[in-house]
């Protein structure tokens, strides 16, 4: 009986040490938890009351992966913050300026458009708007 329990136990660690190498071009890059990536909305999402977002101002909602920002006449923009260079979610938010983590690439929240390479590809803008005092973001029901 003892033999079987280390036999499969070996072949589980074997197929986990496979994960990372076999993925190693990409994984460096995104996320590794094992978890499914995060993607951006794809179906609509509270992302809580509309006056967390300042006019002129951004803020960016990661377990959504997307940023909000407000123009000066008060208009909502939304853009996925999955960076367009290689996919690695983007943390970090400075003034309207979105930071790539993985490799430096900035976007403009407001725009969408690249700041800094390596990206090259604006981010990809994401339906939004304010219903009952709260900002929903993703594609209508
Ligand atoms: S994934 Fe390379 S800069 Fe964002």
């Amino acid at each position: 009986m003892s033999g079987r329990p280390s036999a499969s136990r070996r072949t589980i660690i074997r197929g986990a040490a496979l994960t990372p190498v076999a993925g190693l071009g990409l994984a460096a890059c995104g996320p590794d938890g094992g978890t499914s990536a995060p993607a951006t909305p794809t179906a609509p999402v509270d992302l809580g009351p509309e006056s967390a977002v300042a006019e002129g101002g951004a803020k960016l909602f990661r377990d959504h992966n997307v940023v909000v920002s407000r123009g000066a006449d008060g208009t909502l923009k939304a853009f996925s913050t999955i960076c367009t260079h290689a996919g690695c979610p983007i943390n970090k938010l400075e003034g309207t300026t979105l930071v790539c983590p993985c490799h430096g690439s900035r976007f403009d929240a407001t725009t969408g458009k690249v700041m800094q390479s390596p990206a090259t590809v604006p981010l990809e803008q994401v339906p939004v708007r304010a219903e009952g005092g709260k900002i929903v973001a993703g594609p209508e029901a």
